[in-house]
């Protein structure tokens, strides 16, 4: 079994693939209203290609894939490919993170291919406060999706929260509430300055500690001993077994025990969520001899060794060696 060693010595085992750029919300600290220039179809990856992409990674020592976006649910042929990267030799844990709108109708057909766990971002309990942060009338939609996604079993289920000053800052405890009701864990994540819009400012960023001391006005927080890999600084609520996570990306960058690397819906690997450099795997995948069948196609050489060459440089993560 191999293992993707950077010049970092970190270890890699998590890709976390983009399967469009579009979105059905609009969440101020992501994007603006009126969104981006999309990617045009011809230059994403067809799902041919992004299971060729995924079955080198995996014979590379990728353990985890996870779907992103924009919103995953928007790609249509999504099931298949969940279905595509469990069958994968060896088979990645597939898990996605996703604003939920839609879940109630495929939630099961997603389970049943493969997918094990899902990540919701969920920034409010107040629905005129999520047309706000959001910029469409969703609420319900979300916890439905919510809903439907805890149903079908996907389980821990795992909340996202964004905490923006003056806005949803007060809901902390709220949402934590909300999240021990119903089994969910909750994590909150510093706004970071990743907006496509450039609206971020330092001023506005809630930090780590600020969302301890908010939780602490309610709930009692020990720190959870081991951290490992995972971003997230884990507490028990109230003596657990509950727990809440905050991820300090700004305050307290986690770069060096970082094991993740990023394909985008164009077929661009990305060292890191700051990189200002990409390496195009397109383009080696797609000259890749055609093959019936992506699972007969054993690792097109070009794209395997620029994807080994991307991965264990790493030459664009900037914060690793702080
Ligand atoms: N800062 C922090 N988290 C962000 N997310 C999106 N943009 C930002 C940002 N600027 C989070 C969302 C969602 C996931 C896709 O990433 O909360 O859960
Ligand atoms: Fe869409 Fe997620 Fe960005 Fe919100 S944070 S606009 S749900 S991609």
């Amino acid at each position: 079994m191999q293992t993707l060693i950077d010049r970092f010595d970190r270890v890699h085992r998590d890709l976390r693939i983009s399967l469009t750029d579009r979105c059905s919300l609009r969440c101020t600290y992501c994007m603006p209203e009126q969104g981006v220039p999309w990617l045009q179809k011809n230059t994403m990856l067809t799902t041919e290609e992004l299971l060729r992409l995924a079955s080198v990674a995996v014979s590379l020592g990728i353990d985890e894939v996870r779907l992103t976006g924009g919103e995953p649910l928007l790609r249509r042929d999504l099931v298949d490919v969940v279905a595509g990267m469990t069958a994968l030799d060896p088979s990645p844990e597939v898990s996605m993170t996703t604003n939920a709108l839609g879940l109630t109708k495929n939630a099961e057909a997603l389970v049943a291919a493969g997918l094990t766990r899902v990540n919701v971002s969920l920034d409010t309990l107040n629905d005129d406060t999520f047309k706000k942060m959001a910029r469409r009338d969703r609420f319900q939609d979300t916890l439905d999706g919510i809903k439907a996604a805890a149903d079908a079993g996907l389980a821990p289920l795992k909340l996202n929260t964004v905490l923006l000053r003056g806005v949803n800052d007060h809901e902390a405890p709220d949402l934590l509430e909300f999240a021990l009701e119903h089994g969910y864990e909750l994590r909150f994540i510093e706004q970071m300055p990743l907006d496509a819009g450039h609206t971020w400012h330092r001023e506005s960023m809630v930090t780590g500690q600020e969302i301890r001391d908010r939780l602490e006005t309610r709930f009692e927080l020990t720190p959870v001993p081991v951290r490992g890999n995972a971003p997230a600084e884990m507490f028990f609520v109230d003596g657990g077994p509950a727990k809440v996570g905050v991820i300090a990306s700004v305050t307290s960058p986690f770069c060096g025990t970082c094991d993740r690397v990023r394909l985008t819906a164009d077929g661009q690997l990305r060292n890191c969520l700051f990189a200002q450099n990409e390496t195009d795997l397109r383009t080696p995948c797609a000259k890749a001899p055609a093959t019936k069948s992506w699972r007969t196609c054993s690792a097109p050489a070009s794209a395997l060794s620029c994807l080994v060459t991307a991965l264990t440089s790493l030459a664009s993560c900037s914060q690793a060696d702080r």
